[in-house]
């Protein structure tokens, strides 16, 4: 299992046009590109959806094959007990990335289901943070 997911959902896919003084210039492109440097020459999957079930498919998906999920699931972070089952039933390391710093926003952004099973939150270092939570799954895939 050395591969990495790397999902992102709803309203994701409209990053660098979106609100730019929140979640800035950058595209999902620059995300991807940034998530597949860091993976160096771990195999990487960059996923997208608006569709909390398709979320849960890939989910599904990485059980038994996947080294570890970087999620950002945007808005599902705060209301998805059914992405929290999910990961859940994966048995791998999970790292929650949000972008933005949900903390010093609105105040239901200050709860995640998500971080009720992630093993590390990284949050407000803009998309950087993806980088950091796919180095941090590749350094634990190289200490095996
Ligand atoms: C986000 C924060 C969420 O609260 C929001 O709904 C998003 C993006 C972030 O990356 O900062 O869609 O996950």
């Amino acid at each position: 299992m050395t591969s990495i997911l790397v999902l992102n959902g709803p309203n994701l896919n409209l990053l660098g046009k979106r609100q730019p003084e929140i979640y800035g210039h950058a595209t999902l492109d620059d995300v991807a590109d940034l998530c597949r440097a860091a993976a160096g020459d771990v195999s990487i999957r960059i996923e997208q959806s608006n569709h909390e079930g398709q979320l849960i498919d890939w989910i599904h998906e990485a059980r038994g094959t996947t080294a570890g999920i970087v999620i950002n699931a945007g808005a599902y972070t705060h209301t998805s007990i059914a992405i929290f089952d999910a990961l859940n039933a994966y048995e791998g390391p999970v790292i929650e990335v949000h972008i933005s710093n949900v903390h010093k926003r609105e105040g239901f952004r200050h709860h995640s289901y998500i971080s009720a099973r992630a093993d590390g939150v990284i949050v407000g270092l803009g998309i950087r943070g993806y980088a950091a939570a796919v180095r941090h799954i590749r350094d634990l895939t190289a200490e095996g």
